[in-house]
């Protein structure tokens, strides 16, 4: 199981973010090399790190009540994102990203990367607050959550593009998810290499 260690999510690089927003691309060029653990941290934290009091985090949501989770679907294992205590922790051993990838209309983007973070609202939390608006507000927020994902991830230099092309159910599935539990969104990421590049069109 990959490490559940804290790790301090302090720099995504020192490229502006007026060079991030110009320089973002879907990119689904991704080599075989894996995402480090503290890669996947970071990416993770940009998207829902804690950042302000009473669990603000670095994405905005409707009353703060932050309805999504991240998961993590990589070579090696499926890891949670606690973002109480900023770490990934082990949910399942092995490569599910195969399973993933069937889920995702068997798109190459998802089976050639490196590894996925599912986005995933969990419902109950908005409902009572937000009533039947509550599905709007998961999905704007998704969006919010993947933008910054993927800026960092163009910040550190790393591949990604966002995918929403997916089955619901299928994706709970191979995250053996309960029914409160819903994907909405998915980021594939990878590192580019000009050395062993694998070019899928999207
Ligand atoms: C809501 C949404 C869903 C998307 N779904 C997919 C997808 O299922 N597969 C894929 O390869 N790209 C997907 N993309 C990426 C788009 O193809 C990409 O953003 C678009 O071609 C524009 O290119 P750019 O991101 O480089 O600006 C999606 C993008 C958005 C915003």
């Amino acid at each position: 199981m990959p490490s559940a260690s804290v790790v301090a999510a302090s720099s995504l690089g020192v490229v502006t973010l007026e060079e991030c927003l110009k320089t973002r691309r879907s990119r689904r060029e991704f080599c075989w090399d894996p995402l480090s653990d503290d890669e996947l941290l970071r990416l993770c934290w940009a998207g829902q790190g804690i950042t302000g009091p009473g669990g603000l985090r670095t994405a905005p949501s409707a009353g703060g009540v932050h309805p999504l989770e991240l998961y993590v679907v990589s070579a090696t294992a499926i890891l949670h994102y606690e973002a109480d205590a900023d770490r990934l922790a082990g949910m399942a051993r092995g490569d599910h990203r195969p399973a993933l990838c069937t889920a995702a209309e068997s798109q190459d983007v998802i089976g050639l990367a490196a590894a996925t973070i599912v986005l995933v609202a969990v419902q109950g939390r908005m409902d009572p607050r937000y009533g039947a608006r509550s599905r709007r507000y998961e999905l704007m927020e998704s969006g919010h959550v993947a933008q910054n994902i993927l800026l960092a991830a163009t910040a550190m230099g790393i591949c990604a593009t966002p995918v929403g092309a997916l089955d619901d159910g299928a994706v709970r599935d191979v995250l053996d998810l309960p029914p409160s539990h819903t994907p909405v969104y998915l980021v594939a990421l990878g590192h580019s290499s000009d050395r062993r590049r694998m070019s899928v069109s999207g």
